[in-house]
């Protein structure tokens, strides 16, 4: 039989660009026995995701240190987890606040420093925190970003920012320190960053500006690293987790959701564990859900089943690939569009450049 001929290579397609894989088939399993061996770093790690991260990669005989402020769980999670490890399994527990550059730096020492080879496979920047005020109560000790009071006075103070303090700038220092100390990891072996945004990184969440904004704004260092990372071999990839039962989330959070289907941890658990476990998913983002009915509706579409009666072939999916197709080409034509701008104001020159700025600050404008 004759082989059929290669499909020509789409110039418009990131995919190719970047080294991107292609959508990840969430129905598919994924070998999870690869972490053994893996040294993985993971911020945010004593509670929640982080934590349950950590049991289920332990399981599989990785090496974990664990960033995070909240000593008693994180001591009390390594201790747990000490006692089912193999004798040579490193699992160590160390105080890091994520805002603090130098707490990070020591973090991703200590890592290094622990490994059995010195190198560090993955990093989870899980560590994020949610606003805690009332977005409808506006009272002098309610600190919301969206009820500004008092503002009049010369020594008011700034915004409350210490989600963005924690959800972005920590999330950047645990980035810029992973994309410096992944690479040092041997040729042929694997350097992953795991970003957590969330749901609120894809639609706005009223009420959690701050939240909605770190989150989208940790969307927009995925996507920008992606187009990177890949030069010094590292993966990188996202989860977007709808509501899941953490601590994380205020109990006033949890009542609005009452009787609302939830995401479930495991869900999360097995989304991260594909990622870091697989080589292959690189510069993906998976949306983790509620469970839903589905069924194959035929050239690779899925169909959601509604309804009391079980259809043949029906499974339930929980974990999506959200960026299959739509922002691929939308990138692609940005770095294309920007390419040629470059190109642009090039020819154009320094004098143009001036010329623009002059315009710009005194309103002459450049003639076309
Ligand atoms: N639970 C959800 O519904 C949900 C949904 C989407 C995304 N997320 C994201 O997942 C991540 C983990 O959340 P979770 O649900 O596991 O919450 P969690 O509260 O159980 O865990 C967050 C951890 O971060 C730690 N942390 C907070 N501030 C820190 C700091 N300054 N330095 C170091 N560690 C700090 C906390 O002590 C805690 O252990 C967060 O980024 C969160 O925004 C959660």
């Amino acid at each position: 039989m004759a082989t059929p001929p290669k499909p020509e290579a789409d110039p418009w397609s990131v995919i190719e660009m970047i080294n991107q894989s292609p959508p990840v088939d969430c129905s598919k399993p994924y070998d999870a026995t690869t972490l053994a061996g893996k040294t993985i770093l993971i911020t945010g790690g004593a509670s929640g995701f982080g934590a349950a991260f950590a049991r289920h990669w332990a399981s599989h005989g990785a090496h974990l240190i664990i960033g995070d402020v909240n000593d008693a769980a994180g001591e009390s999670l390594v201790a747990e987890l000490r006692a089912s490890a193999k004798p040579d399994q490193v699992l160590i527990y160390q105080h890091c606040d994520v805002t603090s550059w130098p707490d990070q730096l020591a973090l991703f020492k200590s890592a290094r420093r622990a490994s059995p080879t010195g190198s560090i496979d993955g990093v989870v920047a899980g560590a994020g925190i949610v606003e805690r005020g009332d977005p409808l109560n506006a009272s002098a000790t309610n600190a919301v970003f969206d009820l500004p009071h008092n503002l009049d006075s010369d020594s008011a103070p700034p915004p409350p920012l210490g989600v963005l303090a924690v959800n972005l700038t920590g999330v950047m220092y645990t980035a810029h320190l992973a994309l410096y100390h992944l690479p040092r990891n041997k040729r042929g072996a694997d350097r992953h960053l795991l970003l957590i945004s969330s749901i609120a990184g894809l639609f706005p969440l009223p009420g959690q500006t701050e939240y909605t904004a770190s989150k989208h704004a940790v969307m927009g260092l995925f996507r920008a690293l992606r187009g990177t990372a890949w030069t010094k071999g590292v993966r990188v990839n996202v989860l977007a987790p709808y509501f899941v039962d953490t601590p994380l989330l205020p109990k006033a959070g949890l009542a609005l959701l009452a009787g609302a289907a939830k995401a479930e941890l495991e869900d999360v658990v097995d989304a991260a564990t594909r990622t870091m476990a697989d080589a292959e998913v690189r510069g993906r983002a998976l949306v983790v859900g509620p469970k839903m009915r589905v069924l194959d509706g035929g050239e690779g579409r899925i169909r959601t089943v509604e309804g009391d009666m079980k259809r043949d072939g029906e499974r339930k999916q929980a974990v999506w690939d959200v960026y299959g197709d739509d922002y691929e080409r939308v990138e692609a034509f940005m770095w294309r569009y920007l390419s040629v701008l470059n190109v642009m104001t090039g020819v154009q020159g320094w004098i143009g450049f001036v010329k623009d700025i002059f315009g710009i600050c005194f309103g002459a404008r450049r003639e076309q």
